[in-house]
């Protein structure tokens, strides 16, 4: 049942106190990925033809959804902020508004002092443009050593990112004069882990939204074991209370109380 607006907001926090309540002691996913999918629908959706609406709307509201993300004990958060993809395959003008968020909106708010994220880019920053790549490197300069660690992937590409890692652990055993047959009959998955492009570790739990039910490339590698919550609000739509409430389900799968 669609509340009227000034109902909304404030039934919403009575339910956000209670779940955080409910929640209290349950498992949470050390490691959260989020793909924020949707901001343009969200814009046509709000009455706004301008795509560049539903980016900026997107863009801002991550820093949002990372404070809700703090409070609920998450120490990691990864998030699908651009794939190769999408850098080829949309228009300029798009792919321009978009890089020039990630030069400004996205690392100015997570640069801000107190700020609790230490910033990782897992992707090729050689396919932005130099002022964007140099606004992110400065932004995970300011905030290394901070407690909770945030990657961006950016530019990134499923398959480069696995066969780059593989091409590594190769060229390092070349480098030690191993045979070809030393390389084939001690090649490990492990090898393989410690190289991929980041994050560290693996994903327990992502949440896209916008309803698409697809991981699109993802950080495949740390995706293996993740649960998948796929969630029909636009990204600049999602409320703590979504937030909350995929927090519930994961706690359940893991705690065997629900589609176990
Ligand atoms: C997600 O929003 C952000 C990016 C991929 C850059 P979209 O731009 O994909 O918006 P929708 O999914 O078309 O609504
Ligand atoms: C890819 O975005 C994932 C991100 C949000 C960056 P798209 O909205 O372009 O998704 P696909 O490529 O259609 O799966
Ligand atoms: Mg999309």
């Amino acid at each position: 049942m669609a509340l009227t607006p000034w109902l909304r907001v404030p039934i919403d926090r009575l339910l956000v106190a209670r779940l955080r309540r409910e929640l209290r002691g349950s498992p949470v996913p050390a490691h959260l990925g989020l793909i924020m999918d949707g901001n343009r629908r969200w814009a046509r959706s709000v009455g706004v033809d301008d795509v560049r609406f539903g980016h900026r709307a997107g863009a801002e509201h991550l820093d949002r959804v990372l404070g809700w993300c703090a409070s609920a004990g998450i120490g990691a958060v990864s998030v699908y902020v651009l794939s190769v993809d999408n850098i080829t395959k949309r228009d300029d003008a798009q792919m321009a508004f978009l890089f020039h968020l990630l030069e400004t909106v996205i690392p100015e708010r997570v640069r801000r002092p107190g700020g609790a994220w230490e910033l990782h880019i897992a992707g090729n920053l050689d396919l932005v443009p130099d002022a964007t790549a140099r606004a992110l490197k400065k932004a995970v300069a300011a905030t290394r050593g901070r407690p909770r660690r945030l990657t961006l992937a950016v530019g990134y590409d499923p398959y480069g990112d696995v066969a780059d890692a593989v091409r590594q652990v190769l060229w390092e055993a070349h480098d030690r004069g191993d045979s070809l047959d030393d390389i084939v009959q001690t090649l490990e998955p492990e090898m393989v882990d410690a190289r991929v492009a980041a994050p560290d570790d693996d994903i327990d739990l992502i949440i896209r939204t916008s309803g698409e039910r697809r991981l699109s490339g993802f950080f495949p590698w740390r995706s293996v074991r993740s649960e998948l919550i796929f969630c029909d609000i636009y990204w600049p739509g999602f409320r703590e209370l979504d937030l909350l409430r995929a927090l519930r389900t994961y706690a359940r799968r893991r705690t065997g109380t629900l589609g176990r």
